[in-house]
């Protein structure tokens, strides 16, 4: 199995957003035995909570669920996962600061690349929820596709 682990600053907004999209398309695609995914936060602020009511109502009004519950980054991932998936540059400097294992590290919007965006931009302060959605979408698209043609399925 491909595990995929996505990291944002609080794990309440933008990487739970991304896991759930992209385990939506992975069961739309009837790969629930190929491919998992999970979600965590470089910090500690929001440690056990659900995902922010900005991201939930997206999640919902596109039926797609989630059950995520935040929790930090911690250094057995970066080996007990094949790909680390950051939203932005300081989540990609503060993964960079730990202990590296076997874990391929990307920033999601690699998978984007027709978007020429670099970074999911922290919607936390600006409630920019929905721009947050359109660029986690398109790159999770990318992200599947780049996997299933590496594990040919
Ligand atoms: P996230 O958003 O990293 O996408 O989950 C944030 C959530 C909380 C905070 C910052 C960003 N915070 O400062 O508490």
């Amino acid at each position: 199995m491909i595990r995929v682990l996505f990291v944002c600053l609080g794990n309440i907004c933008r990487s739970p957003m991304a896991e759930a999209v992209f385990m939506n398309k992975v069961r739309n695609a009837g790969l629930t035995a190929e491919i998992g995914a999970d979600s965590a936060g470089t910090g500690s602020w929001h440690v056990g909570k659900p995902p922010h009511q900005g991201v939930a109502q997206i999640l919902k009004a596109r039926g797609i669920p989630t059950q995520h519950k935040a929790r930090m980054i911690r250094v057995s991932d970066l080996n007990e996962y094949d790909y680390v998936i950051t939203m932005d540059d300081e989540n990609w400097s503060d993964v960079l600061r730990m202990p590296s294992g076997t874990a391929k590290m990307a920033r999601l919007m690699e998978f984007a690349p027709e978007l020429g965006v670099r970074e999911v931009p922290d919607p936390y302060h600006t409630g920019r929820f929905n721009d947050v959605y359109r660029l986690i979408e398109e790159a999770c698209n990318g992200l599947l596709a780049k996997i299933r043609a590496d594990l040919q399925v």
